[in-house]
């Protein structure tokens, strides 16, 4: 059954996740998994301030291209729980992630995982809100802002541009609608992505 919350679209629809084209794997190996999760992932994450024994949530984690670079800036008493509905992505994340004894993999939908609330001191977001169906974003930040300790840290990169983005005033009024008090949102130009949202959200209830 296709569940309702992946959005269908000629980008990333629910069994391109779990059956994606020989091009797509391929793409991913090579582009996203060998190239930007060593030079431009970890980049990134220098960027997020982490002391290393947060214990972290990403969201829609895919095949572990932010993972890896997560994980190696927590140490061995941080956490990382990597989420995503797709169970061929997580479950290519975790045969590539193995040797992280600092990981843990959630395979489902988050708003029906039952995460435990006030379990982290920070959620990423990385290229994942702009897949999920509109309708149901608000469910799945209420979903994650719940997760979040108080005063924890939402951080939140997606592409700005629609079809295949969300804007950048659509992921202010999400976060504020889930009660997450804005400390940083705007856009940088990527030539890959066009303009790229980065947010930083924090969580003071
Ligand atoms: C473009 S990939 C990004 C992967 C990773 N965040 C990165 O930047 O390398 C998007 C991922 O979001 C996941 N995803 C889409 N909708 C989701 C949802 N409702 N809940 C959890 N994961 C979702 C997909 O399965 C896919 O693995």
């Amino acid at each position: 059954m296709v569940p309702y919350y992946i959005r269908g679209s000629t980008t990333g629809g629910f069994m391109e996740q779990e059956q994606p084209s020989f091009l797509r794997i391929i793409g991913e190996e090579l582009v996203d998994y060998r190239i930007r999760s060593r030079y431009y992932h970890p980049k990134y994450v220098r960027t997020l301030d982490l002391v290393g024994s947060e214990r972290v949530l990403e969201f829609g984690c895919g095949g572990g291209c932010m993972s890896r670079a997560l994980s190696r800036a927590l140490r061995p008493d941080g956490r990382l729980t990597c989420v995503d509905i797709s169970e061929y992505w997580i479950k290519k994340a975790q045969r590539r992630l193995h040797a992280f004894s600092n990981i843990e993999f959630l395979a489902g939908d988050i708003t029906r995982l039952e995460v435990p609330d006030n379990s982290h001191d920070a959620v990423v977001i990385h290229f994942v809100l702009h897949e999920v169906d509109p309708a149901v974003r608000i469910d799945v930040v209420n979903a994650l802002a719940k997760t979040l300790h108080a005063e924890g840290t939402l951080f939140i990169r997606e592409p700005a541009h629609p079809p295949h983005g969300i804007p950048v005033a659509e992921v202010e009024a999400l976060m504020r609608d889930a009660g997450l008090r804005e400390h940083h949102a705007g856009c940088t130009r990527s030539w890959r992505w066009g303009r790229i949202c980065n947010g930083v959200f924090l969580k003071s209830w």
